[in-house]
C-alpha cells in the first residue's frame, strides 16, 4: 500500500485533515483504532468558532451545520446569584459562535469521506507502528482483518488523540511535555429536554461550577463540577438535577426542565502541551499534541486550526515544492495553541471552586467576574478569545 499522507486517527482532526488534503488532490489514508460507530458514540463539546465553521464550509460539509447549528451571539456568566451577558458581536466586530455537536461534525466529515471514496481502515486496534519518520521514506505498519499491512507514505499525521501511538513513538529526549491536572472533574449529562436558556450559562457558585449548554432546541447538555474521587454510578439523574438546580439563579431554577439522561459521564480536566509538534516527517495535530480543560470549548476548535495549518503546509510542499510551511508548522501552531491554553486555564480558574482554597478565593473570583462584566476592556478580551483568535 502507498499513499501521500498516512493519517493516524479518525476523530475530528484526522477526518478534517483528510478532507482538506483531498480538496487539493493529496492522497491520504486514515487508520482508526475503533469502529466508526464507536467514534460517533463519544459525546464531546459542541461550540464551533467561526474559523471552524469556515473550515467545514471549505471542505463542502457545511450544509447540515448551517441548517441545524444554532448561532449564538453571547454567553451568560452567573455569579453571586445573578446572570450577566457577554455580547459577542458588539465586542468583536460582529463575530458569533455556532452550537453544533462534535458528534455531528464527525458524522458529516465521515459521510463526505465515504462519498469521495477515500480509504479509512477502521478497527486497527493497538497494532499501528510508525517507522522511518526521521528519514525520507516513512511507513506505517498495522494489522487489519487478521493480516499485517504496510502503508508507505511521504508524511505521517498523528491525529490520534491524547492516548494515541504517534506522540508515544517520538524518542523521549526529542519532546517536552507541559501538564497541569485540575483537582476536580465535570459530571455531564445529555437529556432530551429543552435548554433552560437560549444561551449558554457558565455559573460560579459556592457549591462549585455549573454549565448549561445544549445540542439543539430539544436536547440539553449540562455539567456540574464534582470532586475527582466521585463515581458516576453514585449519581442518579435526580441527584444530578438537584445539584444543578442548586447552582442556578432563581429564574433558571424555575425554568429548568428535567428528564431521563441519555448519557452521563465524568471527565477529568487537564491542560497539556507537547513541544514541538513536528519530528521529521511526523506531524502531530489536535489532542495528540495538546489538551485544554473544557471551559470555553476550545478543544475541537484547536484541532481544526492545527489541521488547517498542516494542510496548508502540505499543499505548499506538493504544489510549490517549498518546505517553508512544513518547517514553520510547529512554531506557528504552538503560538495559537498556547493562547487557547491560556484562555482555557484562565476561564477554568475563574469559574471553579478549588479545594483547600478558603473563602478568599471565592471573593476574589467574584471581584474579577464583577470587573469582567462591567469593564468593556475585560469583556472584550473574554469575547475575543471565546469566539476564537484569528488564524
Ligand atoms: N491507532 C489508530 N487510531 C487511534 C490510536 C491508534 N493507536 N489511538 C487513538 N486513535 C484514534 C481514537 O480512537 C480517536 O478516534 O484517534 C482518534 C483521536 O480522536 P480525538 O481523541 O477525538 O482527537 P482529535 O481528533 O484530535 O479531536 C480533538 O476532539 O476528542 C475531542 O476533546 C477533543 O474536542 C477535542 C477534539
Ligand atoms: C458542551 O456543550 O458540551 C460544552 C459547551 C461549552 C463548553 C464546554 C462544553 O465550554
Amino acid at each position: 500500500m502507498r499513499t501521500q499522507v498516512a493519517i493516524i486517527g479518525g476523530g475530528p482532526s484526522g477526518l478534517l485533515l483528510g478532507q482538506l488534503l483531498h480538496k487539493h488532490g493529496i492522497a491520504n489514508v486514515i487508520l482508526e483504532r475503533q469502529s466508526a460507530d464507536y467514534v460517533l458514540g463519544r459525546i464531546r463539546a459542541g461550540v464551533l468558532e467561526q474559523v471552524t465553521v469556515d473550515l467545514m464550509e471549505e471542505v463542502g460539509v457545511g450544509g447540515r451545520m448551517r441548517a441545524e447549528g444554532l448561532v449564538h451571539d453571547g454567553v451568560e456568566l452567573l455569579f453571586k446569584g445573578a446572570r450577566h451577558r457577554i455580547d459577542f458581536p458588539s465586542l468583536t466586530g460582529g463575530k458569533t459562535v455556532t452550537v453544533y455537536g462534535q458528534t455531528e461534525v464527525t458524522r458529516d466529515l465521515m459521510a463526505a469521506r465515504e462519498a469521495a471514496g477515500l480509504q479509512t481502515v477502521y478497527e486497527v486496534g493497538d497494532s499501528v507502528r510508525l517507522e522511518g519518520f526521521d528519514g525520507t521514506s516513512p511507513s506505517v505498519r498495522f494489522r487489519h482483518g487478521g493480516q499485517e499491512h504496510e502503508l508507505q507514505c511521504d508524511f505521517i499525521a498523528g491525529c490520534d488523540g491524547y492516548h494515541g501511538v504517534s506522540r508515544a513513538s517520538v524518542p523521549k529526549g526529542a519532546i517536552r511535555e507541559f501538564e497541569k491536572v485540575y483537582p476536580f472533574g465535570w459530571l455531564g449529562i445529555l437529556a432530551d429536554v429543552p435548554p433552560v436558556s437560549e444561551e449558554l450559562i457558565y455559573a460560579n457558585t459556592d457549591r462549585g461550577f455549573a454549565l448549561c449548554s445544549m445540542r439543539s432546541p430539544t436536547r440539553s447538555r449540562y455539567y456540574v463540577q464534582v470532586p475527582l474521587e466521585e463515581k458516576v454510578e453514585d449519581w442518579s439523574d435526580d441527584a444530578f438535577w438537584n445539584e444543578l438546580r442548586g447552582r442556578l439563579d432563581p429564574e433558571a431554577r424555575e425554568r429548568l426542565v428535567t428528564g431521563p439522561s441519555i448519557e452521563k459521564s465524568i471527565a477529568p480536566l487537564r491542560s497539556f502541551v507537547a513541544e514541538p509538534m513536528r519530528f521529521g516527517r511526523l506531524f502531530l495535530a489536535g489532542d495528540a499534541a495538546h489538551i485544554v480543560p473544557p471551559t470555553g470549548a476550545k478543544g475541537l476548535n484547536l484541532a481544526a486550526s492545527d489541521v488547517k495549518y498542516l494542510s496548508d503546509a502540505l499543499v505548499e510542499h506538493y504544489g510549490e515544492r517549498s518546505a517553508a510551511g512544513l518547517d514553520h508548522y510547529s512554531e506557528r501552531v504552538l503560538r495559537r495553541v498556547w493562547k487557547a491554553e491560556r484562555f482555557s486555564w484562565w476561564f477554568t480558574s475563574l469559574m471553579h471552586k478549588f479545594p483547600g482554597e478558603g473563602e478568599i478565593a471565592q471573593k476574589l473570583q467574584e471581584a474579577e467576574l464583577d470587573y469582567l462584566v462591567n469593564s468593556k476592556a475585560a469583556s472584550t478580551a473574554m469575547a475575543e478569545n471565546y469566539v476564537g483568535l484569528p488564524l
